[in-house]
């Protein structure tokens, strides 16, 4: 048996093709704090509230930094231009702001503060 870095492809079960709804996890550091299905129209913020998950906040408009949280797996779209919450080394790194970003797709979300 080698070992590998590659995700395990998950087996297909040929009589339920359905497709399957994409999941926002919340976790500090490797404990899963809570996960909910992902609603495009959320931000993160509000994903978290639904799961009973609290994640600090205060602007709630992009300006404080207070709700960055770290995107662990999966991706969150950045805006064309970055809010002054957020700045590009740490948007590079993962970092994103929870009150404004919106997850698509099945998402990790750290909320251990990224710095
Ligand atoms: S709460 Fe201030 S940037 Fe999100």
């Amino acid at each position: 048996m080698t070992a590998t870095s590659e995700p395990l492809e998950q087996e297909q079960d040929p009589k339920n093709d359905a497709p399957t709804t994409p999941v926002i996890r919340f976790l500090r550091g490797p404990h899963l704090l809570g996960q909910i299905a992902v609603n495009p129209e959320q931000t993160i913020v509000e994903h978290a509230e639904a799961c009973g998950v609290e994640l600090p906040t205060s602007c709630t408009s992009g300006t404080c930094g207070t709700c960055t949280v770290s995107v662990v797996f999966g991706e969150v779209a950045l805006p064309d231009e970055l809010p002054p919450g957020l700045e590009a080394w740490l948007a590079e790194e993962g970092g994103r702001l929870g009150c404004m970003s919106k997850p698509h797709a099945d998402v990790d979300i750290d909320i251990m503060p990224p710095i």
